[in-house]
């Protein structure tokens, strides 16, 4: 664990060493200055509203959308006109009612895993350009599908793996092409991890306000824009205390049945989900999701793929679930080894019963290393760590290094440029750069193509298989072809 006044001096390195460099400013839409690209979001959940959130208007038009749950349909409509000219008229709970009426160029899809190869091949075959989340499939032969359609009709397809848009590690990238005589020098290790102290679940959005004015009966609820007022309601006899102490999945089941309420049409169960808790909470059920490998290790796989630009060979694992007892049957502590062709590794574990580290990416070389953690601030340290207290740091109140809003990660040098980079940007800049690969009609302007997920979906599948047999395994595609449970 680094002192705050070691994170400043990393910090400050960073920066100074990306002054030496040809800068990585924003990701300029050249293609441009033609008009923006039309687009369609299917799934407006969590990710689905970054995406709109962080799209630039000046590259991305939103002209449609469409999800199967009435709470997303009502908060991704919100998030959209905050930005954009958008009728009611154009919110869709069918897919394939929105492609039929089309009136845009490309589909950007954030929905479960399992979901994202049928999305994906329905909108190319409807000859739409496609940017879907990560992990890019559920199985490998998914991946080659996709693939191949996106190429027999030359249509754009881009996976949202979004560090390739991202300042910090495109830096980082530019470094490793310096190669040994670089700031690197020669790197043999990444280490990164994603470490978490909680359920990782999701829980519906029952104290939005958009939701409550649509949804609250009561003017009470109203003024308290909540919902939860009304949800004891709606199975009878139970108390708001009652409600509260209920397990998550069964205060799950009680908002689809207010959601059922207010949308008759609405059935989980007609789209696999045996349960409410498995549509909300698909990640953690082996039939939707690979759980930590695909949620969150595939953007750290996919990292050190970018870096190395290679693959992983074999991949020795543990882990299993130890803690979380609830409905989930995908793994809630994941450890790998990944080797690299040309005596390289990335070590990753992934855990949710401690958040000690947060995540990060260490990029290790013989001369320097690199320390990228939230998405968000960079650490350089040349030869290791370097011990000094000789800093330059806003003093907070009490006299201690001024912790920045991300807390951990130290105070704030000055006149830096790459300071800290807002999270969300890097999602607004992987869709302009799928706007520009669309409008320029090269796919090598996406930030993270097929070929590259598929590499990091293999991995994924490799890893799980490691952590079931106990045992090394070939990150091989022939072996994970029609896989078919995590
Ligand atoms: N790039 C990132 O950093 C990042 C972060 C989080 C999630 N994700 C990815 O985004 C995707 C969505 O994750 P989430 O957390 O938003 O999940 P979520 O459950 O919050 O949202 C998914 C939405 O998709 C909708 N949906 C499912 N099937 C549909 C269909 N056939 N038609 C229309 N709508 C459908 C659901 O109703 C739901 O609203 C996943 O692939 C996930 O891995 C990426």
């Amino acid at each position: 664990m680094l002192k705050p006044e070691e994170m400043i001096i990393g910090r400050r390195n960073f920066m100074k060493a990306t002054a030496a460099i040809p800068a990585v400013a924003a990701y300029a839409y050249s293609a441009s200055q033609a008009k923006p690209l039309e687009v369609a979001i299917i799934g407006t959940g969590n990710e689905g509203r970054v995406l709109l959130g962080a799209a630039s208007p000046a590259s991305i038009q939103v002209r449609a959308m469409c999800d199967l749950r009435p709470d997303h349909r009502i908060l991704g409509e919100h998030v959209i006109k905050q930005k954009w000219e958008f009728s009611s008229e154009r919110v869709y709970k069918d897919v394939d009612k929105m492609l039929a009426d089309g009136g845009f160029e490309a589909v950007l899809i954030a929905t479960p895993l399992h979901t994202h190869a049928p999305l994906t091949l329905k909108c190319l075959e409807a000859g739409k350009h496609v940017l879907c989340e990560k992990t890019m499939a559920y199985t490998v032969d998914e991946c080659d599908r996709m693939i191949a359609a996106a190429e027999k009709s030359g249509l754009i397809l881009a996976i949202g793996h979004q560090r390739h848009a991202n300042p910090l590690y495109q830096t980082a990238k530019g470094w490793m092409k310096q190669g040994t005589d670089g700031i690197f020098g020669e790197v043999h290790h990444i280490r990164s991890l994603w470490h978490r102290n909680n359920d990782w679940r999701n829980m519906p959005m029952w104290d939005s306000e958009v939701l409550a004015e649509k949804w609250a009966e009561s003017d009470n609820a109203k003024k308290k824009a909540n919902l939860l007022f009304d949800l004891p309601k709606i199975q009878e006899g139970i108390s708001p205390k009652e409600f509260e102490a209920m397990p998550s999945s069964e205060k799950i089941a009680l908002w689809f049945k207010l959601m059922q309420m207010k949308d008759p049409d609405f059935d989980y169960a007609a789209h696999g989900y045996e349960t409410p808790d498995q549509m909300a909470n698909w990640r953690l059920y082996s039939k939707f999701s690979h759980g930590l490998m695909s949620e969150l290790g595939s953007h750290q796989i996919d990292v050190c793929n970018w870096m190395w630009e290679s693959a992983p060979e074999t991949v020795a694992a543990g882990g299993g679930l130890f803690h979380w007892k609830d409905e989930r049957d995908v793994f809630d502590h994941a450890f790998a080894i990944f080797r690299y062709p040309g005596d390289k590794v990335m070590t990753f574990s992934s855990i949710t019963t401690n958040d000690f580290d947060g995540y990060y990416d260490q990029i290790m070389g013989t001369k320097g290393t690199v320390y990228i953690t939230g998405e968000t601030q960079a650490m350089l340290f040349k030869t290791g760590v370097e011990k000094t207290t000789e800093v330059d740091v806003e003093k907070g109140k009490k006299g201690e290094a001024n912790l920045t809003s991300h807390g951990s990660m130290g105070g704030k040098a000055k006149g830096s440029g790459l300071d800290e980079v807002d999270p969300y940007a890097p999602y607004g800049e992987e869709l302009t750069m799928f706007a520009e690969a669309v409008r320029k009609n090269d796919p090598s302007l996406v930030g993270c193509d097929g070929h590259a997920a598929k590499k990091a979906a293999i991995a994924v599948f490799a890893t799980n298989e490691a952590i079931r047999s106990n045992s090394i395994q070939p990150c091989e595609a022939a072996k994970f072809l029609a896989m078919k449970n995590a």
